[in-house]
């Protein structure tokens, strides 16, 4: 996409829905969710939020994450059932509406990130796996380890919680919290395997969970550059052995520019994000589809929220 267009972008993002006819509405920091019975009708918006913070809006980044979920569950319907029912738009899914357990089952490949720099200070014990002594920097563990975090309420952080501790709040049943591990595991796999094939590193992802009666469902989003990691392959082995930072596809990319050029990290007051790192942002989102699925993304660019509105009257969701 060329910058023209993107810079036209800009001032159309879709920062947030009203449509109260859809349904009883949620706002999350980045999806707007109406329940209508047993359905939700999930809009991913194009908020960014870093750091607990939502900071801007990036071009195309709703449409991105949401196609990129859809491709995903279509592809790992078979290791585990998702939530999806329908997408009327390329912003929105219609999903099932689901009991959802209060944690975030993160998966890891790599030890890098938020777990490095616990491991460093010595707290990555929170978690309850125990990890090998004197590994660097994105380095790979012998196999994927699930490192849960409680889901907190809103401006709220996420905390780390062992398995041990989350089977004594009552976060899942002992026999759930087995079928979700092996569904995170198992999903995790596949996207590896697939990111490799499209010449990439599925790092590491947070999935969410839900249950309708007894079945079990992998909700919310899945492998998209706000919940996951990837690294791009071939680079990997040269600049792990120069200790340097991979080349990343994803929302560390802003993470890192806000702690380097603005000093911030979630406290005091969120810094302006310009035009130009908001272009940049969206340029990578775009790129990560792309690279992904192997298929140019034909963006829709114009009035997000006015394209929602007619797809959804138009399939009968909205009256
Ligand atoms: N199928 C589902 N059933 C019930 N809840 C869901 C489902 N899919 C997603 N959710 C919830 O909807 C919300 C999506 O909005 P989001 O902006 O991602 O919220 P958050 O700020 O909590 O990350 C999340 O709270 C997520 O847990
Ligand atoms: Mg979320």
């Amino acid at each position: 996409m060329d910058t023209s267009a993107l810079h036209a972008q800009l001032s159309l993002t879709l920062k947030q829905t009203d449509l109260p006819s859809l349904g009883q509405q949620y706002r999350g920091k980045v999806r707007e969710t109406y329940r209508q019975g047993e359905q939700l009708i999930l809009v991913t918006t194009d908020r960014l939020s870093a750091f607990d913070h939502i900071l801007t809006t990036i071009p195309f980044k709703g449409e991105v994450l949401n196609r990129l979920s859809a491709f995903w569950f279509e592809r790992t319907k078979h290791i585990c059932p998702n939530h999806v029912l329908d997408v009327p738009d390329a912003n929105v899914t219609v999903a099932r509406a689901c009991q959802p357990f209060a944690i975030e089952v993160v998966v890891r490949g790599y030890l890098t990130g938020s777990l490095w720099r616990d491991y460093q200070k010595g707290t990555h014990t929170a978690y309850g796996v125990p990890f090998p002594d004197g590994m660097r920097k994105d380095a790979a563990f012998p196999e994927p380890i699930i490192t849960p975090s409680t889901k907190a309420e809103y401006g709220q952080h996420d905390e780390p919680i062992s398995e041990k501790e989350l089977l004594a709040r009552g976060l899942a049943s002992s026999r759930d919290w087995a079928r979700i591990s092996e569904a995170a595991k198992g999903l995790f796999l596949e996207g590896q395997k697939w990111a490799r094939t499209r010449g990439l590193i599925l790092v590491d992802t947070k999935y969410e969970f839900g249950k309708v009666g007894d079945t079990l469902y992998v909700i919310d989003e899945m492998h998209t550059p706000d919940s996951s990691r990837y690294w791009v392959a071939d680079e990997y082995d040269a600049r792990l052995a120069r200790g340097e930072d991979q080349r990343m596809l994803d929302k560390e990319n802003i993470r890192q520019w806000l702690i380097r050029e603005r000093n911030f990290s979630g406290q005091g007051t969120p810094p302006v994000i310009p035009d130009d790192v908001r272009m940049d942002l969206a340029t990578k989102y775009i790129a990560a589809y792309e690279r992904i699925t192997g298929t140019p993304l034909a963006l829709q660019p114009g009035d997000v929220h006015a394209r929602i509105e007619r797809n959804l009257r138009a399939k009968g969701y909205l009256k």
